[in-house]
This record gives C-alpha cells, sequence and structure tokens, in this order.
C-alpha cells in the first residue's frame, strides 16, 4: 500500500524550522512520508509566524492557494500551526470551514492524537494550550539528521522581555528552559549521525538557566557542548544585548568550537526609542558590549535586526540609528518596518509613522548598510577561510555552496564537495551578500581550528 504524504510550509523564524522538522518526524512515526510539493499531499500542515503584518498575510494567501487543492480532494487534511495559530486559534476554524485542525506552539506533540482522532470521527479540533506544558520536546522521539552539515536545536521556548512591539511573549508563552540533559543527549545523536555545526536557538538565549526548567547557566551549556565529539561549530541565536554578559564575550575567545558570529538585534539607536520599545539597554551599553566581543574576539562578524518607523520615531531619533549602524560597522542586518501586533502596548502608542517615512527610512538604512557589507567582506579577500559544506550553489549545480566561521556565505567551483565537508577555501572576491572562493588542494582534510 502506498504510504500517506505530508508537506509541511514554514514560515517565521528558525525555532520554526525546528518545530517543523520535529513535526515532520512526528508524522513520520504515524507511517506519513514527505510530499515533494502540496498537490501530491494527504495532509497539509502550515507553520504560521505572527510577528509582523506580512507574514501574518502570508497565511492568508497560502490558506487561500490549499483551498483549491481541499476541493479537489475532499480527503486532504490541512492543519495550521505556530505562532499566527496560537494567536487565531477557534477563530480560524470558523472563519476557514475547509481548515481541519489548529495546534498551537506547544501542543504539537499532540498532532499523532489529532490525526486519529480526525480520521475515525471526521472532528474538526484546536489545541492551543500555552502554560502548564513545561517541554514540548521532551515526549517527542529523538531524530536523525536530515543534514550532515547543520542542525538547529531548540535550548528554551518563550519570553518574559514583553518588548513593547513584540507579539512573541503572547503567542509563545513564558519563558522556560530545556532540560540540559536533554539538549545533550540530541546534540548526541546529531552528532553520530554526522552533524557537524549545531545552532542552538531560543528568543534569548543568554538567559538560558536562569528560567524554571534550566539547571545550568548558558555558557556552562556552550561548555558541555564544545565537549561533544563530532561537533566542529557551535552558533547560538538570539541574543539579547541586556542579558550578554562577560562571560559569554569572554567564551568567544575561549572556546575553540564558537563560531566567531553575533546576532544582536539593536532595534533602535535611539535611546529614547530603545526605552520606549522596553528594551533594558541604552546604546552607550549595546556599544560596550560590542567592545566587549570584539576585544576577547576580534574576528567576530556581528549582525543585528532593526525596526524603523516605530511610534514617536523623530528624524533625530532615526538619525541615531544611521549613527549606531556606521559606528558598529554590522557585517550585515535585517531590517523591517514597524508594524502593530496584536494584544501588545505599542499598537496602543499614538504618533504612529506613516508608511511612506517607514519605507524611507527602511531603504535609507539599507542602502547605507549595502555600503558598509561590501567594505567589510573585502577584508576576506586573499584570505583562506574554512567551509562547512552545504551542498550545490543556488546558481550553479557545478559549484559548492557553503559558510565560513564567521557565517559569510562561500560560494566555488567543484561539485564533489559532500554536504558535511570541512573545505579550506581561498577568497578570490568579496561581494555585498557573499563571497567567491577557490578550493585549496585537500582542503577537506585541511581544518582550520579557529576564525576565520
Ligand atoms: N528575540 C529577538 C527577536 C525576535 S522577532 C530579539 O529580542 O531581538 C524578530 C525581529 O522582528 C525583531 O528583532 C524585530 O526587529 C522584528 N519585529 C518584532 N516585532 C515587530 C513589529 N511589531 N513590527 C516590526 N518588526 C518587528
Ligand atoms: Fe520579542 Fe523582545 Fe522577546 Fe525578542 S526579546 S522575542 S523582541 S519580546
Ligand atoms: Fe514568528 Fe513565532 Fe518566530 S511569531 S518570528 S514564528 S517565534
Amino acid at each position: 500500500m502506498n504510504k500517506k504524504k505530508y508537506f509541511i510550509q514554514t514560515f517565521g523564524c528558525q525555532m520554526n524550522v525546528y518545530d517543523s522538522e520535529r513535526v515532520g518526524y512526528l508524522l513520520e512515526g504515524e507511517g506519513y512520508e514527505r510530499a515533494k510539493g502540496p498537490e501530491e499531499a494527504d495532509l497539509i500542515f502550515l507553520n504560521t509566524c505572527s510577528v509582523r503584518e506580512k507574514p501574518a498575510q502570508k497565511v492568508y494567501s497560502a490558506l487561500g492557494r490549499f483551498q483549491g487543492l481541499k476541493k479537489r480532494n475532499p480527503r486532504l487534511l490541512l492543519g495550521v500551526g505556530g505562532c499566527f495559530a496560537q494567536q487565531e486559534g477557534e477563530r480560524l476554524l470558523e472563519r476557514f470551514s475547509y481548515v481541519d485542525f489548529v495546534v498551537g506552539t506547544k501542543e504539537f506533540p499532540r498532532l499523532q492524537t489529532i490525526v486519529k482522532n480526525l480520521g475515525n470521527f471526521g472532528k474538526r479540533q484546536t489545541a492551543i494550550r500555552l502554560e502548564g506544558r513545561v517541554d514540548p520536546y521532551g515526549s517527542l522521539p529523538l531524530y536523525s539528521p536530515r543534514s550532515k552539515a547543520c542542525s538547529f536545536v531548540s535550548i528554551m521556548q518563550g519570553c518574559d522581555n514583553y518588548c513593547t512591539y513584540c507579539v512573541v511573549p503572547f503567542v509563545r508563552g513564558r519563558e522556560v528552559s530545556r532540560p540540559s540533559r536533554e539538549i545533550l543527549e540530541e546534540i548526541r545523536s546529531l552528532a553520530s549521525g554526522g552533524v557537524k555545526e549545531v545552532t542552538l536557538l531560543g528568543q534569548n538565549v543568554n538567559s538560558y538557566g536562569q528560567k524554571p526548567g534550566g539547571e545550568i547557566g548558558f555558557v556552562q551549556l556552550l561548555e558541555a557542548v564544545e565537549a561533544i565529539s563530532g561537533i566542529e561549530r557551535i552558533r547560538f541565536t538570539t541574543s539579547h544585548p541586556k542579558d550578554l554578559s562577560a562571560d559569554l564575550a569572554g567564551a568567544f575567545g575561549r572556546l575553540s568550537k564558537l563560531c566567531e558570529h553575533i546576532h544582536l538585534p539593536l532595534q533602535s539607536g535611539s535611546n529614547r526609542i530603545l526605552e520606549r520599545m522596553n528594551r533594558g539597554y541604552t546604546r552607550e551599553e549595546y556599544w560596550e558590549k560590542v567592545q566587549a566581543l570584539r576585544r576577547n574576539c576580534p574576528e567576530i562578524s556581528i549582525t543585528a535586526d532593526l525596526m524603523v518607523g516605530f511610534p514617536g520615531e523623530a528624524e533625530e531619533d532615526f538619525a541615531a540609528t544611521g549613527e549606531m549602524i556606521e559606528r558598529v560597522q554590522f557585517d550585515e542586518f535585517f531590517s523591517f518596518k514597524y508594524s502593530d501586533r496584536p494584544q501588545t502596548q505599542a499598537r496602543l502608542f499614538p504618533e504612529k509613522v506613516p508608511e511612506e517615512i517607514s519605507q524611507r527610512r527602511l531603504e535609507e538604512i539599507q542602502s547605507l548598510q549595502k555600503k558598509i557589507s561590501q567594505q567589510r567582506n573585502k577584508r576576506w579577500e586573499g584570505r583562506e577561510v574554512e567551509v562547512l559544506v552545504e551542498g550545490r550553489s543556488k546558481t550553479s549545480a557545478e559549484e559548492s555552496t557553503g559558510r565560513n566561521r564567521t557565517r559569510h556565505l562561500v560560494n566555488f567551483p567543484g561539485k564533489n564537495f559532500a554536504e558535511g565537508a570541512l573545505v579550506k577555501v581561498q577568497i578570490t572576491k568579496a561581494l555585498a551578500h557573499s563571497l567567491r572562493g577557490e578550493a585549496l588542494p585537500r582542503g577537506d582534510l585541511n581544518v582550520v581550528k579557529k576564525a576565520p
């Protein structure tokens, strides 16, 4: 008999990517196999995001697309999960008659029961409890890695910071650390499956261990991962500037597997706006942390998230953001226009910034950063870097692609490099968003332990 097939579409952040993987394994445990596309699926799962208006709207357009498939195949099961599902809950079933089930951010381990019940009784269901479930991952089986190169590992759930613009605390719940024993067991299992690089995930990884569930601190956790043989690279995201300790800055100089990159969202360069955002740091404090990181690890690349058009952002606030971009010299950043989100405080703030002003500000910081990135990337030209091969390049099957330790994308000729190989590459050209190079002979045997 043919196996049933599932298709998962994921929106949002790496945490959703991780959750989707785990949902996939769960369904495989139920006898499903991955479909190549939604058309051949018996079950479609949309893992959604609600952090800004745009990703939330994408959910509606995806639902519209899948409605047609559902008409053609009434036996197709259509489920919505993740942050937007958590936010909307029952309303999704009311509004979309063709949606079969809704699961929140912590209830997806119940997917097996939901799917069985739907099969047996055909009853549409919602599961969106948020609190009281310490660890949605603990009850799931360990999995064998899909990639030989890198894997995500969730180390915490939720967020307690309540930045005034942010919906995450409302849709992911209170901050809970995953027990270190479970995290380390998962990483050991990934390593034995050949994975070389792990990225530890959470909305605020630096407060790992200070919340229910965690029994060791974040730096201790990093040290324990460093001791796992087979793992060659450690990354983490996201760190909150207010919780970045001197100990963690020091770890970048001390732990050989910890890669020389940090994602450290700044959001705004204006103290007045940072305060209204409830970020818990000033621009001066942010700058001090950047200097501490660079003192401990001169090669470190720093990326960030920035937001323009936060309510009340005046031209001088925006100018302060520009100054910080010039001063810090980020390697890259993600930038967004502020949008109102349900339940947040900022949605009630007056002085909303008009769309055309936000758009202009967004374009301004993006073009400023493009120049800085291009300039900064030049530092790699002529140097040898270690690349972890992730596969063939997007633009040419004759080329391999991967990232160096500072997380710059590197493309180089040659199609025979295995996924997960560590290759030494000499950089020949720096572009705005990637580097080009040539693999050095026998490069994959010649692993460099520290940056570049
Ligand atoms: N935990 C991370 C970020 C999570 S959300 C942190 O503390 O930085 C990812 C990014 O989305 C944020 O850094 C922010 O820049 C952006 N974002 C969040 N809410 C937003 C909103 N209401 N409007 C626009 N951008 C938003
Ligand atoms: Fe949202 Fe702030 Fe928590 Fe990040 S730290 S998830 S921006 S509330
Ligand atoms: Fe989006 Fe939820 Fe991540 S709102 S950014 S998917 S935590």
